[in-house]
């Protein structure tokens, strides 16, 4: 199934994470693609919100992951802009994260294709400059 929702500003696509954040059940693994700047940490921030979190939701851009606990559910916030290659997310045990009860996201999760079980949702973030700046389409394949 695909679902296009619409989002004219950052505060929409916060709301629109945390709807996936409330909804979130345990192992739900949830892939965040799109351009840079798209929007996909915001979602995450939004997701984190909805799950309960009062964290500070950052980008793990350069850690590669960060861990938020203090939700209705663990959230694991993976972000493999910087992986050079798979093995790299065996080495810090990507799959037990998987196989966990808590909820995976995963920005950029695409550079990791062979690593991401079938049953993802897939979420594409994507701007539209014909309705300007602030506007994106996400797509949600599940
Ligand atoms: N409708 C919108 N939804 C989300 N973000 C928006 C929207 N309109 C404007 N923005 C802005 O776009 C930026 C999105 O940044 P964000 O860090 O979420 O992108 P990202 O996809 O995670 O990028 P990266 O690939 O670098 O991780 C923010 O500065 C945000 O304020
Ligand atoms: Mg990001």
């Amino acid at each position: 199934m695909t679902k296009e929702i619409y989002s004219t500003s950052s505060a929409e696509t916060l709301k629109i994470g945390a709807g996936f954040g409330e909804k979130a059940t345990p192992g739900t693994v949830l892939c965040l693609d799109g351009d840079l700047g798209a929007g996909k940490t915001v979602f995450t921030k939004g997701f984190a919100q909805g799950l309960g979190s009062q964290a500070l939701v950052t980008s793990p851009t350069y850690t590669l992951m960060h861990i938020y606990e203090d939700g209705r559910l663990p959230l694991y916030h993976f972000d493999v802009y910087r992986i050079d290659d798979e093995d790299e997310m065996e080495e810090i045990g990507f799959s037990e994260y998987l196989r966990g009860d808590g909820v995976t996201i995963i920005e950029w999760s695409t550079l990791i294709a062979g690593l991401i079980p079938e049953d993802a949702i897939r979420i594409t973030i994507t701007r539209d400059p014909s309705k300007g700046p602030d506007c994106r389409k996400i797509t949600v394949e599940c």
